[in-house]
């Protein structure tokens, strides 16, 4: 089936919160987000106050974790139950956007289970007593406008991406001084997720030519633009807020591929936050697939102006570049880098390289891979190896 989905409406730009105002003809509205930083910064508090002034009545919901487990999607579900809003509405990073999503599939469809959807395109008809406002802070997942919501499963630290477009939001504002309050290191992790969203979705099998003009803009206003948003230049932040959107309309539809598989699974067992997962598997991922997708990330490296003559040395000016980016991004070059100890790696490699071959996004990688080879990129990535096979 092709399909391109997306939120019916984007509101974009300084101060975009306010253009709440204009949700008419509901009644409740949950707010929901995660620790402290949108009320610290005030933003939450402004978004409780657009709603009222909506007319609606506004229930706030807080506390929600980074990496979401499946007990805080149930919490909150029954909380909606109780309060039953015609308007969920969702502040924060990816974690607190996306366990709303969740909750809001178990609101409307108490009688389910987290198993009974965890296979991609398998939620119910949503909408049926609410719709979903989202409004990232951070610039990277874009689950503001995505069919994705990852949720953690603690008992067995793997991360399930649940997948469908029932759970596209209705509405995303990226309200562009929200990412300004970000610290340094949560631009650079979000960042470099938001690069391996484009660069995974300009190469997955499902793409399109929907998708691949997203894609390519998002990844030329990234290289543009990520380093001054890490060193605090506020227009840069504006520009990376709307880049990670693009490449999120683009993945959404044309999906991502290993580096995300790995991340997946990764993430959790070594404790280590989701944009810097791929932003040490990305070069490795590259090196890989370019085995069957080398003209694609050829195109990428000349349209953001690498050097090179043959697609085999863009490819490669590609992969260096990536790892140059992560450097002056303060980011490591190899997990073993970022503090996994060896004993650590052994003992989950295999697990890991087995539940990466499970995961969603491995359908859509451009390569097909096994379990044997994943373990083998894994590696790569925990060494800094080059992967040539
Ligand atoms: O909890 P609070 O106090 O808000 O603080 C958060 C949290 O500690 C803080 N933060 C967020 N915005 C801020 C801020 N601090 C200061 N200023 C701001 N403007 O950042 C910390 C991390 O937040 P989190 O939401 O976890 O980060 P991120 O946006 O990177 O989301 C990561 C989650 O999204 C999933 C990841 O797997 C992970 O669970 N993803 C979701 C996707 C999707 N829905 O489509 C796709 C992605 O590939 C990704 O997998
Ligand atoms: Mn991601």
């Amino acid at each position: 089936m092709a399909r391109f989905t997306l939120p019916r409406d984007i509101y974009y730009g300084p101060g975009a919160i306010n253009e709440l105002k204009n949700l008419k003809g509901h009644k409740k509205a949950m707010l929901l987000t995660g620790g402290s930083s949108m009320k610290k910064a005030g933003f939450l508090q402004k978004t409780e106050e657009v709603l009222k002034s909506a007319g609606m009545e506004v229930q706030l919901f807080e506390g929600i974790e980074p990496d979401p487990s499946i007990e805080t999607v149930f919490r909150g579900a029954a909380a909606m139950r109780e309060f039953q809003p015609d308007v969920i509405v969702a502040i924060g990073g990816g974690s607190p956007m996306d366990a709303a999503k969740a909750m809001w599939v178990f609101y409307e469809y108490p009688e389910k289970t987290f198993d009974d959807i965890k296979d991609p395109f398998t939620m119910p008809k949503l909408r049926q007593k609410a719709i979903f406002v989202a409004i990232p802070s951070t610039s990277g997942t874009a689950s503001e406008v995505t069919a994705f919501s990852v949720i953690t499963d603690y008992s067995t630290n793997i991360k399930y991406p649940l997948a469908d477009f029932e759970i596209t939001p209705d509405i995303a504002v990226l309200d562009t001084d929200i990412p300004l309050t970000m610290p340094k290191t949560l631009t650079a992790h979000t960042g470099m997720d938001a690069l391996t969203h484009a660069i995974e979705a300009y190469v997955a099998t499902a793409r399109s030519d929907f998708s691949d003009p997203l894609a390519m803009k998002a990844i030329s206003d990234i290289y543009d633009s990520l380093l001054d948003s890490y060193h605090g230049d506020v227009e840069a932040r504006g520009k990376m807020h709307i880049a990670q959107c693009l490449a999120g309309m683009a993945f959404s539809n044309a999906l991502l591929g290993i580096a995300h598989s790995l991340a997946h699974k990764t993430g959790a067992v070594f404790e280590i936050p989701h944009g810097c997962c791929n932003a040490i598997l990305l070069p490795a991922v590259i090196q890989y697939n370019s085995k069957v997708c080398m003209e694609r990330y050829a195109q990428i490296a000349r349209a953001i102006g690498l050097p090179g003559s043959t697609d085999k040395q863009l490819v490669n000016s590609l992969v260096d570049s990536i790892k140059a980016m992560n450097k002056k991004l303060g980011i490591a070059q190899t997990y073993q880098e970022n503090g996994v100890s060896e004993e650590l790696f052994n003992a989950n490699v295999d697990k890991i390289a087995e539940n990466a071959v499970k995961d969603p996004c491995t359908g859509s990688n451009p390569r097909a891979i096994d379990v044997e080879n994943m373990k083998k990129v894994l590696t790569c990535a925990f060494t800094g190896e080059d992967v040539t096979f």
